[in-house]
Parts: structure tokens; sequence; C-alpha cells
């Protein structure tokens, strides 16, 4: 994994710091390693919750590029924009993630339900080489409300 050197100050006041990913056993370790240094350079509790959440989201998103897309190499970028934190992951698939809706008993289909949950906002967006996907992680992330919403959504949509 590469890290490119992050700006110290874009010229919009934008801090930025942006990976390249191979998809390699400890490529995900590694990328844990590399954003907690630079959101510690930010200033960031890195035992806080919105340290807590972009790495989950982060994390979540890369391991979804690197399991449901034959990307060999995925980006992934993180920007600070005011108190919020936004991440995004490129890679080379078209093919849209789409929201599972795991029962008690599945043992996967929950990442983009946490990538939700612990995000004020969250996309998609296709290009014609693959699809960047972002989120967007605001200074107290509030996991809970926002899964409660997601599932009383998921059980209207069922009812009707
Ligand atoms: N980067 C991606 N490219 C293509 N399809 C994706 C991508 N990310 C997610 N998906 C699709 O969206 C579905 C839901 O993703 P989600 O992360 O919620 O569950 P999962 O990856 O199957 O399981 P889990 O994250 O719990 O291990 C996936 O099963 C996959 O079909
Ligand atoms: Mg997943």
């Amino acid at each position: 994994m590469t890290e490119a050197p992050p700006s110290p100050r874009h010229p919009l006041g934008i801090t930025r710091a942006a990976w390249t990913v191979d998809c390699a056993p400890d490529a995900i370790g590694s990328l844990r390693v590399n954003v907690t240094r630079v959101l510690r350079r930010w200033g960031l509790d890195p035992d806080g919750d919105q340290a807590f959440g972009v790495l989950l989201v982060l994390t979540e998103m890369v391991t979804n590029s690197s399991v449901h897309s034959d990307s060999g190499l995925i980006d992934a970028e993180m920007w600070r924009d005011g108190d919020n934190i936004a991440v995004a992951v490129m890679d080379s698939s078209r093919e849209e993630p789409v929201p599972r809706s795991a029962g008690p008993d599945d043992e996967s289909g929950r990442g983009l339900l946490l990538v939700r949950s612990y995000s004020e906002s969250s996309g998609c967006e296709c290009w014609p080489t693959g699809k960047r996907m972002w989120a967007v992680i605001g200074p107290h992330p509030d996991p809970e409300g926002n899964a409660l919403l997601l599932a009383s959504l998921g059980e209207f949509q069922t009812a009707v």
C-alpha cells in the first residue's frame, strides 16, 4: 500500500490524504494504521467516536471493493471539511452496492447498513471505468439512531 503525501492545506482549506490499496491480506490492517496516523495529525482523538466511524466506514467500503469487484488496486481517499471527515473509495466495477436485508442467522450482508449508520450522508457515482463510493462522517456519529431509522424504513417497505 502506498500513501500519497497528504497535502498540508488545500487552497479551499480542505485537508486530504489518499492511498492506493492492493488486495493483499494485510492491506486493511495497514490502511487502519495509516488512516489513524492521519486522523491524529488532524487533531482527532484516535479512540473517539468519529475516528471509530471513519475507520469502520472506510474499511467496510474497501473490503467491499476487494470482495465484490475485480479491482486489483483500490483507491481510497479521506478529506477534512470543517468538523466532518469525508471518505471515498474507487474501484473498477460499475456494479453499484445494493444494501441487503440480513436476517438474524445471516453471516454477512450488514456492511452497507453499518456504513449508512455511521454516516451523515453517503452515495455512489458510476463512471465509464468504475465507480466512486463516498460517505461523510460527522463529529458525533449516532449509529443507533440511524440504524433504527433504517430498520423502520425496511419494515415500512416490507409492509407496503
Ligand atoms: N464495491 C462493490 N462493488 C460491487 N458490488 C458491491 C460492492 N459493495 C457492495 N456490493 C454489493 O452490495 C451487497 C451488500 O454489501 P454489504 O457490505 O452490505 O454486504 P456484504 O459485503 O455482502 O457482507 P458483509 O459486509 O456483512 O460482510 C454485496 O453483497 C454486493 O452484492
Ligand atoms: Mg460488505
